[in-house]
């Protein structure tokens, strides 16, 4: 069901129109999100007079993203979600090194592409504005944009955040990220400990396999006692190669409407969380509610999304000057723009240390 805090636009792709949408609905979803996003500081127009053709500049690189391969909503929305899950969305995933998050295993296959993808729209907005938008805040706009130009709903993102300075500890991400062959029980708990106890959340964010693809070893639990027709095909296509990549949305693969929660419906989930969301009462009412009207699922899923995108950093942070390094030198850095629009540059060394 749709609420004051987001609105739904299917399948529009036309960014004067998004952003008409944004200024009518951003005062009502600043009051709606003050409580949780206090806390630092996010707000939707925060870059409106430091920055004010972000909206465009992301609009229009995810666009054209979309226009080389679709499937770049589907990495978007994975990696956004793996970013802000164990540590809250401070762009930490993007960080490489020897400690970095996307060599552990719950992130293999990751879309190479989208993760450049945020760096190169970085690069365009700190070439125009300056050091001012962080690759966070750049992850969580191209995201919302990605569902959108994918046809789903408007996500009226709230902006502000700081980039970690450190990725997050391999503990936090495995006691954060659900397997794929957990039980209902566990995806309640683990979305519960991140704030998200409400069950339209779980599912609606689930959701977001109505776009992507998922490899064989990932639903191996399922075809290795096949029971009904859908597991026998799955595990044909698979057959011994655990790299094969299955459409998580078998009906609607690369759209982003409501067709993934018939599918559910229809016992044709892929993996073993989605088909377990419609096998359990206090999931499966949403399931169906979702399959039978996707205005409610658009108008959930952007709530949802709100709420999973103002999880908090671990504290601190800075901008950084390349969406896979941390800056040189030091901790809380502080951008000045007018230095960095000056010198033409947006490297760390357009930034000024803070107390
Ligand atoms: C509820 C718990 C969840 C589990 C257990 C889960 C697990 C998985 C697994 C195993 C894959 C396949 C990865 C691969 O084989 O490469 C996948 C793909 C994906 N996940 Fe989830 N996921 C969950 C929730 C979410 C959420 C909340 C989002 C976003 C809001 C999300 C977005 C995606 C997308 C879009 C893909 C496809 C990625 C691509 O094609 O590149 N998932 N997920």
């Amino acid at each position: 069901m749709a609420t004051s805090t987001t609105r739904v636009v299917r399948g529009s792709g036309v960014l004067v129109a998004i952003m008409a949408m944004a200024m009518a609905v951003a005062t009502a979803t600043m009051m709606t999100n003050k409580d949780t996003a206090a806390a630092w500081s996010l707000a939707v127009d925060f870059h409106a007079l430091s920055c004010p053709d972000l909206h465009g500049m992301v609009h229009s690189a995810v666009a054209a993203a979309r226009g080389q391969d679709v499937q770049v909503t589907a990495g978007l929305l994975r990696i956004f979600f793996h970013d802000c899950f164990p540590q809250g969305c401070d762009a930490s995933i993007l960080l490489d090194g020897w400690n970095s998050e996307k060599k552990m295993i719950q992130n293999e296959g990751l879309q190479q592409r989208a993760l450049d993808l945020i760096e190169s729209i970085r690069d365009t907005v700190h070439k125009r504005c300056g050091a001012t938008v962080s690759c966070a805040d750049i992850l969580a706009l191209a995201t919302g944009y990605a569902v959108t130009l994918a046809g789903g709903p408007w996500i009226s993102m709230p902006l502000g955040r700081r980039d970690s300075l450190e990725p997050a500890p391999f503990w936090a991400v495995n006691n954060s990220l659900p397997r794929p062959d957990a039980d209902v029980n566990t995806l309640i708990d683990r979305f519960r400990s991140k704030g998200l106890g409400d069950h339209a959340d779980l599912v609606a964010l689930s959701g977001a396999h109505t776009v992507g693809k998922a490899r064989c070893k990932n639903f191996r639990d399922r075809i290795s006692r096949p029971n009904d027709d859908f597991t026998w095909r799955l595990a044909g296509f698979c057959g011994n190669d655990g790299n094969r990549q299955q459409n998580l949305d078998v009906i609607t693969p690369d759209t982003f409407d409501n067709r993934y929660f018939v599918d559910l419906r229809n016992r044709q989930g892929v993996l073993t969380t989605d088909q377990g969301l419609a096998n359990d009462g206090r999931t499966s009412w949403l399931v169906n509610g979702f399959a039978d009207n996707q205005a409610w699922f658009f108008g959930q899923f952007a709530q949802s999304m709100v709420k999973l995108s103002q999880m908090r950093g671990a504290g601190g942070g800075e901008i950084r000057g390349n969406c896979f390094r941390r800056n040189a030198g030091g901790i809380n850095l502080r951008q000045t723009q007018t230095d960095a629009a000056a010198a033409g540059d947006d490297e760390a060394t357009t930034l000024a240390a803070s107390a």
